[in-house]
């Protein structure tokens, strides 16, 4: 078969890495990959907004099945638009997408069904927001209804944090339409975990659990980032626990969309928050992870060729997944300044020498090619993956190897995945 993966980034190497094992897969095209997904795929640059042009694309190229990595094409409908020509691809449609794209639609939902999450309140005017605040107390979490680039949450201690906060989004329009409605919602506490699974709107087939690292520094500290770093499993999610995320949570969530009249197919994702051992959802993704994908891929034993196929034919309930009882640990390398400005066009070395580690898989995210040159092309530049046979194992050698790549201004935190280490006794 051939496969279009639409995306570049650490997700869509992993995506493309794991599909490339595959003896059902002959070929991939990766609209527009990196310099890593060069190494293994036939790379087109496009611009992934043009759902018409990527779904002709897809067909003058014979493309079989097409699996999309980021948000942004799914919430504009790209399955949609390939579908009305016949074409398979996985990945929900836009109806669906919208668990993702408008965060009041998924707290209605959840309300609606008895999805624990924390109490909110959605609004489209200050006064309105700045009176419930007050009415509330604080901290409060102030949040802009469509898709922000993970910027669009506001953690708000006082007054003064909520008026700006709510003036940011809604009268200066700091992230666009995205902001034309604001949830306000009570702060929660406790340790956060995602959860994926994939759902063919009828049967929800669970992934290994995972933790991601979205501050930008040690301890979570500072501004958020599109991910520093994630392992798999996540010992806070216990079986108890994943019981009741599969029973509370991503059931109902698929059956809630099934009530409204919509099929909900592709990746579910919940990001979570674990307090007392009960799981809250913070938000729902619709799609993999990054970088959780690349632990998760990394612990897969099954080809996930089947498994996307029968997501498409609403086959799943005959799937069965099995993991590696390996620990598997991302530690993303980002470019100096990023979250905010940062430069790029860095020449990278290393590569080769951490390549010969066995075990470890380095999934490219922002890099491009010049020549025999790998050069930094974002601000997450890449991830160093690995597989031990405990979470200390991985996270060693993890370190190990991103010790040996280089370029100008490379940051990563040090501490990933330590929260596990500590509940493992392994710190
Ligand atoms: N109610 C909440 N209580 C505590 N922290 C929260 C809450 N909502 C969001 N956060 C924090 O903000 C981050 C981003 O929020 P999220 O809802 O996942 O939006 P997005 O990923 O779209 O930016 C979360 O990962 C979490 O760290
Ligand atoms: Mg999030």
């Amino acid at each position: 078969m051939k496969i279009m993966i639409i995306g570049g980034g650490g997700r869509e190497h992993a995506l493309a890495w794991k599909l490339k094992k595959s003896p059902l897969v002959s070929h991939i095209i990766c609209v527009p990959g990196n310099a890593g997904i060069e190494e293994i795929a036939e790379c087109v640059p496009w611009d992934l907004s043009d759902c018409e042009g990527l779904s002709d694309l897809a067909k003058q190229n014979g493309v079989d099945i097409t699996i999309v990595g980021p948000e942004a094409p799914l919430s504009l409908g790209i399955v949609d638009t390939f579908n009305s020509k016949g074409l398979k691809i996985f990945g929900p449609s836009k109806d669906a997408a919208i668990l993702e794209s408008s965060k009041s639609f998924a707290k209605e939902l959840m309300k609606e069904s008895g999805i624990p999450t924390p109490d909110f309140a959605v609004f489209t005017d200050c006064g309105s927001a700045l009176e419930y605040a007050k009415n509330r107390g604080f901290p409060i979490v102030v949040k802009a209804d469509g898709i922000a680039a993970g910027k669009g949450v506001i953690i708000c201690q006082n007054l003064r944090d909520t008026q700006r906060a709510v003036q940011k989004i809604i009268i200066e329009k700091a992230f666009g339409a995205a902001g034309n409605k604001i949830i306000l919602e009570d702060l929660l506490t406790g340790e956060e975990a995602s959860f994926l699974a994939f759902t063919d709107g009828k049967t929800v087939l669970p992934m290994a659990s995972s933790q991601d690292h979205k501050s930008i520094r040690e301890q979570d500290q500072g501004p958020n980032t599109g991910g520093m770093g994630a392992y798999s499993p996540a010992p806070v999610i216990t079986p108890e626990i994943h019981k009741k995320i599969m029973d509370k949570i991503m059931l109902p969530v698929v059956r809630g969309m099934t009530k409204r009249g919509i099929t909900y197919k592709g990746v579910l994702y919940a990001g979570l928050m674990i307090k007392d051992n009960e799981p809250f959802v913070l938000e729902f993704n619709c799609r993999f992870g990054d970088p959780e994908t690349q632990p998760i891929l990394l612990r897969m034993e099954d080809d996930l060729m089947p498994v996307i196929q029968a997501v498409i034919k609403v086959k799943l309930s005959g799937v069965k997944l099995s993991w590696s009882n390996n620990a598997a640990v991302c530690v993303v390398a980002v470019s100096s300044g990023y979250p905010d400005v940062y430069e790029k066009g860095k020449e990278i070395s290393g590569l080769k020498e951490v390549s010969k580690i066995k075990g470890v898989t380095v999934f490219h995210s922002g890099t491009r090619k010049e020549g025999r040159k790998v050069l930094t092309n974002g601000g997450r530049v890449l991830g160093v993956t690995a597989l031990g046979s405990d979470l200390r194992q991985a996270v060693d050698k993890a370190y190990k190897a991103i010790d040996l790549i280089q370029f100008e201004g490379i940051y990563f935190r040090r501490d990933i995945a330590q929260k596990g280490l500590r509940r493992l006794g392994l710190f």
